[in-house]
């Protein structure tokens, strides 16, 4: 039987590709939006329901709550560096955001719960691959506020009895087929390299003394479509009853930035230059995921695990044009 849907942030990328993957199997999505980066075209060409709210409005939340069986919450502010210069932005909307949806998910009763966190929880983790057991130590007002919402959502699990699932997201990158779908912001390493690639620029590399076999950073790089495909898995857990867990989700392999320099040009047949720069505040060498307790408890691994494969991807979408 068709379920319904709200998904928070829906008109945004990560969100959209969650909200393609339901309206694929012939659920009902209904996208809910302050389109402050999200983009209604998207949620239009999906042919799923868009509601222009802001994630603090409990009213307008509990409202669209309404014959909704479970609840996908990826609005938010995500911008690592932002976050240190409007501190008090991130916790209103990140923090106060998932407060208020909760809130409305207690009063009217829909439980259960997906929730977008981040890798930045761990903060500067002691070993390169991280299990979900490892220390939070946030580093930046972004992370803080990822982990005091997996806080607040724990709280409401246990006093409320909402079903929770925490998915921590380690590098998220490339796009499906649908270009309307890619990662139009230029904010990250691959849609930056390749910005940098198609003007003939060059991509600073922050940093090339790391303990990292050579010296640039490493992080786990995983698909959009995979991400997707794991809220799903996780989603319809939650639905048979689960009480919910949290997860890394990540392919469990690292690439290093000059790796990622070599997959656009592999893929994209165009040259591009590296320059050594100082490394970035707050960056660790290396960070990613340990993938062991998705895959054995949800069953969940990445398909798309080369690199080649998910820079291509993003290329072919137009990502950095
Ligand atoms: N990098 C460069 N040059 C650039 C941009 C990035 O060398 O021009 C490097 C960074 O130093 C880092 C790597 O590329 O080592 C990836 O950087 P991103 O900014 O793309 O991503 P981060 O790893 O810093 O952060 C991302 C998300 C966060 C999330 C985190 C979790 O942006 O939201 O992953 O791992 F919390």
């Amino acid at each position: 039987m068709p379920r319904t849907f709200l998904v928070t942030g829906g008109a945004g990328y990560i969100g959209s590709n969650v909200v393609a993957l339901l309206v694929a199997r012939g659920d009902r999505a209904i996208a809910y939006d302050d389109l402050s980066s999200g983009r209604p075209e998207r949620v239009r060409h999906l042919g799923a329901e868009l509601i222009q709210g802001d994630v603090r409005d409990e009213e307008k939340l509990a409202q669209a709550l309404r014959g909704v069986d479970g609840v996908l919450h990826f609005a938010a502010r995500k911008q690592v560096g932002e976050s240190g210069q409007l501190p008090l932005l991130y916790y209103d909307v990140n923090v106060n955001g998932t407060r208020a949806l909760l809130s409305a998910m207690v009063r009217t009763g829909v439980q259960p719960f997906i929730f977008s966190s981040s890798a930045a929880v761990y903060g500067e983790p002691r070993t390169g691959t991280v299990p979900e057991e490892a220390e939070t130590r946030p580093i930046n007002p972004y992370g803080e506020t990822k982990l005091a919402g997996e806080w607040i959502a724990r709280a409401a699990a246990r006093a409320h009895g909402l079903r929770v699932t925490l998915l921590r997201y380690f590098n998220v990158a490339g796009a499906p087929a649908e270009p309307l779908l890619a990662d139009v912001e230029c904010l990250n390493l691959v849609p930056i390299a390749l910005r940098a690639a198609r003007r003939g620029a060059a991509l600073s590399v922050f940093g090339r003394s790391y303990a990292t076999r050579d010296g640039s950073c490493v992080r786990d790089y995983v698909h959009v479509s995979d991400l997707a495909d794991a809220h799903i898995f996780a989603m319809d857990r939650l639905l048979e009853g689960d009480g919910g867990d949290t997860y890394n989700v990540g392919t469990g392999h690292g690439v290093s930035v000059l790796e990622v320099a070599s997959a656009v040009r592999q893929s994209s047949g165009l040259a591009l230059r590296t320059v050594d720069a100082p490394p970035r505040a707050g960056d660790p060498g290396e960070l990613v995921a340990d993938v062991s307790r998705i895959q054995t408890r949800l069953g969940w691994r990445a398909r798309h695990t080369s690199i080649d494969e998910i820079v291509g991807s993003a290329f072919r979408a137009g990502s950095g044009a």
